[in-house]
């Protein structure tokens, strides 16, 4: 299949939890049609090696901080902007997650997954908003089905993806008379991620999550990385506030066995 192409030449374009995985895999896809990059995560090692990994075709940025941290937050969206004057396109993808039944997730387990997820979203919105480029910023929040469907041993990621889905829907609407179009992206089990790898950590529970996708697999980086580009081109000028599931049609309905 042929990957299709965009060109983001001389955009600026800063990925909140763009070191490794799915929003890594979106950095890059930018990076490869001629963005500008900037990513931000906690690890300073992986910010330094995600930072150089992105800087083939111009000089990443790189920041190590915690999206939980307004200040820190607000001081990478300042370095950005001093540096590339404004933010074109901006991923909020950090986030946390172990699957653990809700008597085992304490109050502070709880309030960690939704400060990452929730919180953390709200604070790179809400900092990069004087950058955003007005009219024709893009904002993409990544999401999860566990915004809309419930699961067992997820209590704490599926009320703060839901929370995330809320934030890109109240903010499309405030937003878009500026002209800035915010969506969310939710990823299907995706392959070779640390989310898979919590969530899926055997072949059997891999076997079980292939059964339940309607294309019969798990997604790839770059399949993600391409929704999110094409959300960020003018192809898509008219989508905002829209949640779209990548997911294989996993979301779809729920597969019957002895029925396909
Ligand atoms: N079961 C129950 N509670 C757990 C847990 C588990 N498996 N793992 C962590 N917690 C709880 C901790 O016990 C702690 O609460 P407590 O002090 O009351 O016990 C709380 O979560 C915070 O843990 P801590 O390790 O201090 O948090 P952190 O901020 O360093 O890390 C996590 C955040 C826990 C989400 C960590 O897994 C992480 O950094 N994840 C990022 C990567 C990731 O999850 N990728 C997949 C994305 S889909
Ligand atoms: P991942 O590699 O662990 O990606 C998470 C990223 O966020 C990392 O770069 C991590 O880097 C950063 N991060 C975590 N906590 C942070 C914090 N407090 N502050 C700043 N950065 C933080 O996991 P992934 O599986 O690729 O998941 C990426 C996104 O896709 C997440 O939003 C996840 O919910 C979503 N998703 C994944 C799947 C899947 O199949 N994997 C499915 C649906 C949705 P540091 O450790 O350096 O902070």
């Amino acid at each position: 299949m042929t990957r299709p192409t965009y060109d983001f030449s001389g955009k600026n374009v800063f990925v909140f939890g763009g070191t490794s995985g799915i929003n890594l895999g979106i950095a890059h896809g930018f990076a490869r049609a001629g963005a500008n990059l900037s990513v931000a995560s906690r690890n300073p090692d992986k910010v330094a090696a995600a930072k150089d990994a992105l800087s083939h075709t111009h000089p990443a940025l790189g920041f190590a901080l915690d999206v939980r941290d307004w200040d820190a937050v607000k001081a990478a969206v300042d370095a950005h902007v001093a540096e590339r004057g404004s933010i074109d396109i901006l991923i909020s993808g950090a986030a946390g997650n172990f699957p653990a039944p809700a008597t085992a997730i304490s109050s502070k387990g709880f309030r960690t997954v939704t400060d990452i997820d929730t919180l953390g979203t709200w604070h790179v919105m809400r900092a990069a908003y004087d950058a955003l480029t007005k009219p024709g910023a893009s904002i993409i929040n990544i999401s999860a089905a566990q915004a809309w469907i419930a699961m067992p041993l997820q209590v704490h990621v599926c009320a703060a993806k839901a929370g995330v889905d809320m934030i890109t829907r109240c903010l499309a609407m405030e937003w878009g008379r500026d002209g800035i179009r915010i969506n969310s992206v939710a990823p299907g089990p995706i392959a070779g991620t640390e989310g898979m790898a919590r969530l899926a950590p055997t072949p059997e529970a891999e076997a079980r999550v292939n059964a339940g996708v309607p294309l019969g697999r798990m997604g790839t980086v770059d399949e993600i990385a391409d929704a999110c580009m094409f959300l960020s081109s003018d192809a898509a000028r008219y989508i905002s506030g829209a949640v779209i599931p990548v997911d294989g049609g996993s979301t779809a309905g729920r597969m019957l066995s002895g029925l396909s």
